[in-house]
């Protein structure tokens, strides 16, 4: 039997908590404690507990499930676990990005494990299947959709015609749009998400302030019709490309060819493309957010926990250099509509625009 702790009980937890009743064949997984505010407590019922440490000092619980969101109370939860030699699954992207490769040190220390899977494309099998290619081939680039929010109003600007406003307002409304949505739209969420996969890619440390970033929040239905004209689709995507100098960490609107596999990715469903040396391209597709493709992600991890084979750090290439330049063919924006084309432009002459695009 798996003894589990929980920590929060919102709309991953409670996907958790389902998916764990619903188990056919295994029936070893057993949901012990849950940890949430005091106003929970009664939902919860008998296996409520009032403090992170009520988990992390219970020495029957062997596993324990981080989704609460945001990073101080997690990084507590995750170190003190981590410590008890307790197994850690966690479906969040701002504490893993900001702190990975502590956590992988801590877990090697105390002989536990750390898995993340639901962290970045929610249901997508995505962080798994990219650590074990990086074990035996090389990948070469990576292009993601990996944020549901900027997918959607992309697709509403394009399908409906609507303004950038409207386009956000339809998506609060639908409930695919937070009230304050400024780091979906400034390319921030794609970072956190970016730097998870291009630190496994390249078991290197790679954090999300190494991501040089463009939003969409300048985007006018006027450059998409645009682009449109010229055969074109934008969708906004975190890019890593290896590269002879090293690696290269974009989040930025691209402008696809029509029938490119990233361009046919609509609304809130994630798509991401990985090329390696000896097996690519591959293409994953699927949902990336929702309670039950999330918490089918992390009972997946719950299968793997006691594997003793685990991502690590390289130390020789500990901090890879990391590129600046922006190679390729770009459109520039000017505010008034005008439309440049520009071949390896510097990042000060982009950031002069209203809107860039990359030209795939
Ligand atoms: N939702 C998705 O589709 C999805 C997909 C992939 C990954 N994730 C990640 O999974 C994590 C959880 O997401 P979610 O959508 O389930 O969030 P959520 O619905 O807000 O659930 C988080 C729960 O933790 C509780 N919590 C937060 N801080 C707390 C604290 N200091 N003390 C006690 N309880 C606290 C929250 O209570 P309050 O509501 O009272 O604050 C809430 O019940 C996030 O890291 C998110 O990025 C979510």
């Amino acid at each position: 039997m798996i003894n589990i702790g929980l920590f929060g009980y919102g709309t991953v937890g409670h996907g958790v908590k389902e998916l764990l009743a619903s188990q056919k064949n295994i029936g070893v997984f057993n949901l012990k404690k849950v940890f949430d505010r005091k106003e929970k407590a009664e939902e919860i019922g008998d296996i409520y507990a009032s403090s992170i440490k009520e988990i992390t000092a219970d020495n029957n619980i062997d596993t324990v499930i981080e989704c609460m969101g945001g990073d101080e109370l997690p990084y507590q939860a995750i170190t003190s676990s981590l410590k008890a030699g307790k197994n850690v699954i966690s479906s969040n992207k701002e504490t893993i990005s900001k702190h990975l490769k502590e956590y992988l040190a801590l877990a090697k220390e105390n002989h536990a494990s750390i898995q993340f899977e639901a962290s970045v494309g929610g249901g997508i099998p995505l962080i798994n299947p990219l650590w074990c290619l990086s074990q035996f081939d090389q990948i070469d680039s990576l292009q993601g959709i990996l944020n549901g929010t900027s997918n959607s109003i992309l697709t509403e600007m394009e399908e409906s015609q609507l303004s950038f406003n409207q386009a956000v307002s339809l998506a609060q409304q639908k409930g695919f749009a937070e009230k304050d949505p400024s780091d979906d739209l400034n390319g921030n969420d794609l970072a956190r998400k970016g730097a998870i996969l291009a630190s496994l890619a390249f078991q290197a440390e790679i954090k999300p302030d190494d991501f040089t970033r463009f939003g969409i929040e300048n985007l006018t239905p006027m450059i998409i019709s645009t682009l449109k004209k010229a055969g074109k689709r934008i969708k906004l995507i975190l890019l890593v490309e290896k590269k002879e100098e090293g690696i290269l960490n974009l989040v930025l609107p691209v402008a696809f060819d029509l029938q490119a596999p990233l361009a046919l990715v609509k609304e809130e469903t994630n798509g991401v493309l990985i090329d390696c040396s000896k097996n690519g391209p591959l293409f994953f597709e699927g949902k990336g957010a929702g309670k039950n493709p999330t918490a089918s992600a992390i009972l997946q991890d719950l299968t793997r926990v006691n594997s003793n084979i685990a991502p690590s750090f390289n130390p020789d290439i500990n901090k890879p250099k990391l590129l600046k330049e922006l190679p390729g063919r770009f459109y520039g924006f000017h505010p008034d509509g005008r439309m440049e084309k520009l071949v390896d432009p510097s990042e000060t002459e982009l950031r002069s625009f209203s809107f860039i695009c990359q030209d795939k």
